[in-house]
């Protein structure tokens, strides 16, 4: 038997492949066909919210632990049980924000915007983290776009909000949605209220759910919202805070229906929309997708209200403010589902044709220069050929192809080429940008 070389032998030995890491669970990457339906939504959502006079703010993703325990509510699911929570190595307790409103109110009280030109307007997008367990339409990092006004108490501009919302739905052509709306009053009726809901609840006890019996000490009102079978039986049957409501927040609550109804945007009268943060005050609603009636916590594309407290609660002067925010990954997945054709095709003014190492060098060069004069430059630099670098021409669409050859390269000079009428003129490298630009005028 022939003895095999010692390298050959290692040779042989099949490479071991490295075992490929993925997103971190209820995280994905957003690519780049996605993104046209992200930069649609966002755009779209932006202009409106400039068209409505509101100005744009970034706060940090990593806030203070305290900021969520005091302003989103201890007893919600999110506080309890879905915050990106850990110590940094100074010995800080941080959150990744699990929402928008908190880190925005931080900022107004932060920086004095109680003493700019009231109502203060601010718009914002970008990543939210809730440890939740993944599933359609629901992520662990996902993106909200939203909105808030700080300092107006009255009903136009709860109604606002509505409209501001309604209108990016339907200039997204999101028409199968519908506002649902509820008010949960002011501290003073809310307690009354949660007073009567926990008697009715405490003679049901048995049947309910597990988490039910645990909530029912700590945020009756979240019972209204549970989507067990024999919860939904028992809330059918139990007081609803809209017969409930002080006068001060009755007449709130029907003066933003009335301006609804004069702006014609529909809405559904939802008595167990509750939400699920503690610093609703008044008016709340959500916005769902047709359909999607029975699963208003997965289902929900946005939602908001009236949070009058927040400012206070957080440190600030007494400011009433009113706010929404929509989940951009559960906007863009209705968006793809309309079949709208948003990728722009892609044309090109001119298209570089290179043949050989010297050629593809002063190509570069060339393209560097198209560029920077705002000429719409393609290439295939990887290409070898030129017939199937034309044919990439054509597909683009590009008015005139750009040939350089070894010949060309060492004169210093390019073949200029209407694609159209096939007919070519050589000109010198150094004027390219005046001659593209003749002959595209041409
Ligand atoms: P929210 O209802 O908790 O409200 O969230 C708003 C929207 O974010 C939801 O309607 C949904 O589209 C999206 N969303 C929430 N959780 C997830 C998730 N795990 N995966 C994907 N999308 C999700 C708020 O956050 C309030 N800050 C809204 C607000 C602004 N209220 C007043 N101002």
């Amino acid at each position: 038997m022939p003895r095999v070389k010692k390298e050959e032998q290692v040779e042989k030995k099949p490479r071991k492949k490295a075992k490929p890491i993925q997103t971190v669970k209820g995280m994905k990457d957003i690519l780049p066909p996605e993104q046209f339906i992200w930069d649609y939504i966002l755009h779209n959502s932006r202009k409106i919210c400039q068209d409505f006079g509101f100005g744009r703010i970034e706060t940090p993703i990593l806030e203070n632990t305290d900021l969520f325990k005091r302003g989103v509510g201890q007893a919600t699911d999110i506080v309890e049980k879905e915050m990106f929570s850990f110590e940094t190595q100074g010995g800080d307790n941080v959150t990744m924000r699990p929402e928008g409103t908190a880190g925005v109110v931080r900022s107004y009280i932060e920086n004095g915007m109680s003493r700019w030109s009231q109502p203060v307007r601010l718009y914002y997008e970008g990543s939210m983290f809730r440890y939740d367990k993944p599933q359609q339409g629901r992520f662990r990092e996902f993106h909200q776009f939203g909105a808030e006004v700080f300092g107006e108490e009255g009903s136009a501009i709860d109604a606002q909000i509505i409209y501001l919302a309604w209108k990016i739905f339907q200039k997204l052509g999101l028409r199968d949605v519908s506002i649902q709306i509820n008010s949960i009053g002011c501290p003073t009726c809310r307690n009354k209220y949660k007073k009567l809901l926990t008697d009715y609840y405490d003679m049901k006890i048995n049947k309910l759910c597990v988490d039910c019996k645990r909530r029912l000490e700590k945020n009756p009102m979240r019972l209204l919202d549970c989507k067990e079978e024999k919860c939904l039986q028992v809330a059918a049957g139990a007081p609803q805070i809209i017969d409930n409501l002080c006068d001060d927040c009755n007449t709130h609550f029907k003066s933003v229906l009335e301006f609804l109804d004069e702006l014609e945007i529909p809405y559904v009268l939802n008595p167990s929309l509750v939400r699920g943060l503690d610093y609703y005050t008044r008016t709340v609603f959500e916005i769902w997708a047709d359909g999607d009636e029975g699963e208003s916590r997965q289902a929900a594309l946005g939602g908001g209200g009236r949070y009058d407290g927040l400012v206070e609660l957080l440190g600030g002067e007494p400011t009433p403010a009113v706010g929404f925010s929509f989940g951009v990954e559960r906007v863009a997945d209705k968006v793809m589902k309309m079949g709208l054709d948003l990728e722009p095709k892609v044309v090109k003014d001119v298209f570089l044709v290179q043949l050989g190492d010297m050629a593809r060098k002063k190509v570069m060069k060339i393209f560097d220069k198209l560029v920077d004069n705002n000429i719409l430059v393609g290439e295939s630099l990887g290409k070898g050929s030129i017939k199937s670098q034309l044919r990439t021409a054509n597909k683009v669409r590009a008015k005139l192809a750009l040939i350089v050859g070894q010949k060309e390269a060492i004169d210093g000079t390019v073949i200029i080429r209407d694609m159209d009428s096939g007919m070519q003129e050589t000109v010198i490298l150094e004027n390219i940008v005046e001659d593209v630009r003749r002959m595209l005028k041409g």
